[in-house]
């Protein structure tokens, strides 16, 4: 059982955090809330101490043989602060101890993850920006936030990352052993993801199992790393736009290449984790397809162009000089080879840079939430992802590309 402390500021975001708390106790891990006291100005103590199941002090003087935020914060196996206001990272980065939760932070040895939230104008102050970079110089992750909807009529960065996203972020620190870098600042990097869908006539389309899951997870960590990140979305389960990255949605194999041709130009990666359709019905009717005299009892079917091979081509012809390439291959054996031979000879043919390799089938890689494989580099590097979040995988893939960016 990991010992995760939420730390809450206070901002009206703070009621997210109350989904946050309970998607850490759901998943087995063993929780504390430190509010500031003005958090407890938007949620109640009693929420905190029955989402947690333990008591909720703001100060250092309650419990004091106990000395709680020196036993709290060498005990936290994780510290997560959402809301993260302007005043807290303001206190934070200023070493201050003055509540219990600015304690624990100096007592802490384990990872910390700040979720900030505030206006824009807060968010973009100069003081904000330099405590911001004062946080991560010492360590700290400080998630982008997303932009969106603020507490007024008003839009803009500072909007705090959804609970769910924290969460994965927060995993995904407790799944490393190792720091996650904030390696790609100024990086511009397009990732597509998802499922491609030809259609067929008005309501039926040929289409695949892909959740869109994977290619997320690299956007989003991507992002968190500090890069622009433009996600290209086919079809995916309905996932929520990761923050503070831009999404383009499209349905069809055609469309995914207008926008990911569009967006490679002057990136510094382009990223294909997209599940697209290899082939598209010739003919779409523009009216349902009915049962009777004029049934088909075939579909005729073209071939989709390749975009990935499209984008090293472009590179070859010096369109796209400087841009780092990713395909993804999910492969399973046959009778001819196994899951790694058909890999090696597509990253062969497919001329990218790096090749991610997923086993697929029985229940592997698609539409569930944990993934493996191997990473294979076009200079003969093979390195195998071991199981774990998609999240995880995302990390390990950009661990690798990083080195590659020019
Ligand atoms: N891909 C693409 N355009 C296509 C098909 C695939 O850009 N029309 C990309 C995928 O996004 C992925 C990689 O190519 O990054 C490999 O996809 P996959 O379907 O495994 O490759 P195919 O070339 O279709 O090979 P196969 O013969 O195994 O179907």
């Amino acid at each position: 059982m990991t010992r995760v402390i939420v730390g809450v500021g206070g901002g009206i975001a703070a009621y997210k955090s109350c989904a946050l708390v309970r998607r850490f106790t759901e998943t087995g891990h063993e929780v504390r809330v430190i509010p500031t006291e003005s958090a407890l100005n938007f949620i109640g103590k009693a929420t905190f101490e029955a989402l947690s199941g333990h008591p909720v002090h703001t100060g250092v003087f309650a419990d004091v043989p106990e000395v709680p935020h020196v036993r709290l914060g060498q005990e936290a196996e994780l510290m997560v602060i959402a809301p993260a206001t302007a005043d807290l990272m303001a206190r934070a980065a200023a070493g201050r101890a003055d509540d219990l939760l600015t304690a624990t932070l100096l007592t802490a040895r384990c990872p910390i993850l700040f979720a900030p939230a505030m206006h824009t104008e807060m968010w973009e102050h100069p003081a904000t920006v330099a405590n911001v970079a004062t946080l991560r110089a010492r360590g700290a992750m400080v998630m982008e936030p997303a932009h969106g909807r603020l507490t007024g009529s008003d839009t803009g960065a500072g909007r705090l990352p959804e609970p769910e996203e924290i969460f994965s972020f927060a995993s995904l620190l407790l799944e490393r052993t190792d720091a996650v870098p904030r390696d790609l600042e100024g990086r511009r990097i397009i990732v597509s993801a998802g499922g491609t869908r030809e259609p067929l006539d008005p309501v039926r389309f040929l289409g695949n199992r892909s959740s869109g899951k994977q290619g997320y997870a690299i956007a989003r960590v991507a992002a968190q790393r500090g890069a622009h990140v433009t996600l290209i979305a086919g079809n995916t389960i309905g996932l929520e736009p990761p923050a503070s990255v831009e999404v383009v949605h499209v349905t069809t194999a055609e469309q995914l290449k207008v926008a990911v041709d569009k967006h490679a130009i002057g990136s510094d990666a382009v990223i294909m984790a997209a599940a697209v359709a290899d082939f598209r019905p010739v003919n779409v009717a523009a009216a349902k397809i009915k049962k009777g005299a004029d049934e088909p009892n075939s579909i005729e079917l073209t071939k989709t162009p390749d975009i990935l091979a499209g984008l090293v081509q472009s590179r070859r012809d010096g369109l796209l000089a400087g841009t780092a390439i990713v395909g993804f291959a999910a492969e399973t054996g046959d009778e001819h080879a196994d899951v790694l031979t058909h890999a090696r000879a597509k990253l062969a043919r497919k001329g990218c840079d790096l090749l991610v390799v997923n086993a697929v089938g029985e229940g592997k890689a698609f539409e569930v939430d944990h993934n493996d494989g191997w990473l294979l580099g076009a200079d003969g590097t093979e390195i195998a992802l071991d199981h774990g979040s998609k999240a995880l995988l995302a990390s390990r893939v950009l661990d690798s590309l990083g080195p590659l960016l020019r």
